[in-house]
């Protein structure tokens, strides 16, 4: 029996009387031992005996078709064991939470890399060599274009919404700015590579997978392979990161299935560095047209967001740019508006914090430079522009700390002693202080899980994964603290699609949506047990395993003695209609630039958010630390370049796609939550955390460079190259 509960009013605050001290604390992750040891085992290190190997063969044209393969070359290498092709692989990948990845014709080849069928021998050595020397051949269309700027323009308008009357509000404003961004396209660039290992047994697929939404890649696993959904098991414990990379099947989880159900053998699938960064959705590049009008008091009057991206043909995934320009900002004229190139590069998807990661980037450098303009303080012209409700729904706001975490940070930053724009120096280096606002949606997935309760202690059974954002530790916290245990007489079993079905990790909206059924599974025991016993439920308390009522200590293993189990799925309701929840904050930068190099350091950093309940101390900081160095990252190292020829990615690993290593990232990097709790959100009242951290958080370092130099760069990353330029223009002392 599973008990459904819909979000339809404010949740009473149970969290808050349980009294345990577990949900909160910064508890360790429990698999963390097994993980920094290497016995945590991920999809690639699955070893069933009979293993075989699989390498994805890749398209060597951009546009066209294939027409043959020769093996000839490899048929009789030792322990060669065949190609697999067909229409399943030269699907386009599956972006997640949709069942069909859109079907193309056999053979058919839209991008440079593409995966268009499978090698697989006795060791992975013949398999790698056999997939360099098969012939392809193919009927190639020549001239595809790869360069947005080269294609017509496609207007999306489905999401386009205009209010008022942007031009008349510019020209009449006090004062405005009209300025145009342009960001690169962006890898995950998640540790583990994509893998898979495939068997088959009684005709059903067992599939070990690096994933991140089991349900939904259950489905499209058995949509690609034309299977009845039961027929596929998906099992991922642990996962090396994801950021949307892993929200979708890709072409290894079809590959193996198939060459697995054909040979009757366990096939793995792993992709190298490179096969990651050419057949795995990327983050579109984007142009960004920003208008704000402003009247002398610092009110905006206009907000304008005009943006194009790319994909390729057939893609419904369109990078989502202003999403946070929607309800960042109040202004009675409002126009949200985007085009899409339909072009031949690697097919464009989900990458962390979708929209807000490069839309908050030119939203909240443009807002910089109004208050410039305006000759206000960047902290003042925020704060007057704060709205009361979601300016374009009308929506009430659940939980919005925005104007408290400006303030907050300010204060605790040191946002006082920002130096008048280009003042500072010391020797070389030039220094400066920059802000920006924070927002990322938070959203409430369906999600179900099942919590059994029995003499030895809990179980917490769901498809939810953990990504490497902690839910192993959470669910624990949640359960020992409904259920006063200890969080290790808590076992939490994961990412077996067999489970009950959660949201799944993506959108920052796995631990509170996930995690709000298997607290209201966890409850409804504790109602049970509070009925069986005969209590009041104001009166009783759970702690150490064991609740006491109305003078009355019972063991909870004495009344269980038969496991109980509970059931619960939890899905949006009223709330949702009524009210809009998002994630708050604010990020401040300090960084020194350097007249000599261009190289821009950052050297403190400082986040404050308003997440609702924090569930986990210690993993909700991991998470926004994270988002802040992506963010650092988005604004001065990260950039995919494709060739301008065939529109593959060239720089496709670690050393050539520069994320911020250590030595990028200062040790000053600071993360404060301010006390909150969302009572629209869920029974928990929390909200997502992670990529709030990224959003806005490259925009506080670039405004520093800005309060350092007096330079303002609109074309990211800020690279030492751009930098130097523009201080040559500037006329650099
Ligand atoms: Mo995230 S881009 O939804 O994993």
């Amino acid at each position: 029996m599973t008990e459904l509960f819909r979000m339809n009013e404010a949740q009473p605050r149970l969290l808050d009387e349980t009294g345990q001290g577990v949900i909160g604390a910064p508890m360790d992750r429990p698999e963390g031992l097994l993980k920094v040891t290497g016995r945590a085992p991920y999809a690639a290190e699955q070893r069933p005996d009979g293993l075989v190997h699989g390498v994805l063969l890749r398209a060597t044209i951009t546009h066209g078709r294939v027409t043959g393969f020769d093996e000839g070359a490899v048929k009789d290498l030792p322990g060669y064991l065949g190609l697999f092709h067909g229409p399943e692989f030269v699907a386009l990948p599956a972006q997640g939470m949709s069942t069909a990845a859109p079907l193309q014709p056999d053979g058919a080849v839209g991008y440079h890399g593409q995966p268009i069928g499978l090698v697989v021998a006795e060791s992975f050595e013949v398999a790698r060599d056999a997939a360099a020397r098969i012939g392809i051949s193919y009927d190639e269309v020549p001239g595809a274009p790869v360069d947005p700027s080269a294609t017509p323009l496609e207007a999306n308008s489905g999401g386009d919404t205009e209010t008022g009357d942007l031009e008349a509000a510019m020209s009449a404003a006090a004062a405005s700015v009209d300025l145009t961004y342009t960001t690169p396209g962006h890898a995950a660039a998640a540790m583990e590579p994509h893998a898979a290992v495939a068997e088959w047994q009684d005709g059903r697929l067992t599939l070990h997978g690096a994933l991140q939404m089991l349900q939904f890649n259950k489905a499209e696993l058995a949509d690609a392979l034309s299977l009845d959904p039961d027929k596929v098991r998906l099992l991922a414990p642990y996962v090396g990161g994801g950021f949307g990379s892993k929200l979708g099947i890709s072409a290894e989880h079809v590959a193996a299935a198939v060459a697995s159900r054909a040979l009757d053998r366990p096939v793995r699938v792993v992709m190298a560095r490179q096969t990651v960064f050419d057949a795995v959705l990327r983050r579109s590049e984007t142009w960004q047209r920003l208008r704000l009008a402003a009247d002398a008091e610092g009110r905006l009057t206009a907000i304008g967001h005009d943006d194009r991206v790319s994909n390729v043909a057939d893609q419904g995934f369109l990078e989502p740019v202003s999403a946070a320009t929607r309800f960042l900002y109040a202004a009675p004229s409002r126009l949200m508006r985007q085009h899409v190139s339909r072009n031949h590069r690697t097919p464009a998807g989900s990458v962390r914090a979708p929209g807000e990661a490069v839309g908050m980037l030119a939203l909240e450098c443009a807002m910089d430079e109004l208050a410039e303009r305006l000759n206000l303080d960047p902290l003042d012209l925020r704060l007057r522009n704060i709205p009361e409700t979601h300016p374009e729904t009308g929506q009430a706001f659940t939980a919005h700390a925005l104007a408290e975490s400006l303030r907050d940070g300010a204060r605790r930053f040191g946002w006082d002693a920002r130096p008048e724009t280009g003042t500072r120096r010391e020797g070389e280096w030039r220094i400066g202080m920059g802000l920006a606002s924070a927002a990322r949606t938070n959203l409430l997935i369906p999600s179900a899980a099942r919590v059994t309760l029995g003499p030895s202690g809990a179980v917490v059974e769901t498809d939810m994964t953990d990504i490497g954002t902690g839910t192993y530790a959470i669910f624990a916290q949640i359960v020992a603290e409904v259920l006063g245990l200890a969080p290790d007489q808590v076992e939490v079993r994961l990412a077996d699609s067999d489970l009950p079905p959660s949201s799944g990790s993506g959108g920052s909206f796995g631990a509170s949506s996930a995690g709000s059924a298997v607290f209201l599974a966890a409850r409804k025991i504790r109602e049970t047990l509070i009925e069986r016993i005969g209590g009041a439920p104001n009166t009783v308390r759970f702690a150490d395993g064991t609740v006491e009522a109305g003078g009355t200590r019972h063991r909870l293993a004495d009344l269980v003695s038969e496991p109980l189990a509970m059931e619960a799925k939890i899905e949006k309701g009223e709330t949702a209609k009524s009210h809009f929840s998002s994630g708050f904050g604010a990020h401040f930068a300090e960084v020194a630039v350097s007249d000599v190099t261009g190289e821009i350091r950052v050297r403190r950093m400082l986040g404050v958010f308003g997440i609702g309940r924090v569930l986990n101390a210690k993993t909700a900081r991991s998470q926004a630390v994270g988002g802040m160095i992506w963010g650092v990252g988005a604004a001065l190292h990260e950039a995919l370049e494709h060739d301008p020829r065939t529109g593959h990615i060239v720089g496709r690993d670690l050393a050539n796609y520069h994320v911020p290593a250590h030595a990028d990232i200062p040790r000053a990097l600071e993360v404060v939550f301010l006390p909150e709790r969302d009572d629209e959100a869920n029974p928990m009242q929390s909200k997502g955390i992670g990529e709030l951290g990224i959003s806005g958080a490259g925009a506080a370092v670039l405004n520093a460079v800005h309060n350092a130099t007096g330079l303002r760069l609109r074309d990211y990353p800020a690279t030492p190259d751009k930098v130097i330029a523009g201080l040559d223009g500037l006329g650099r002392a």
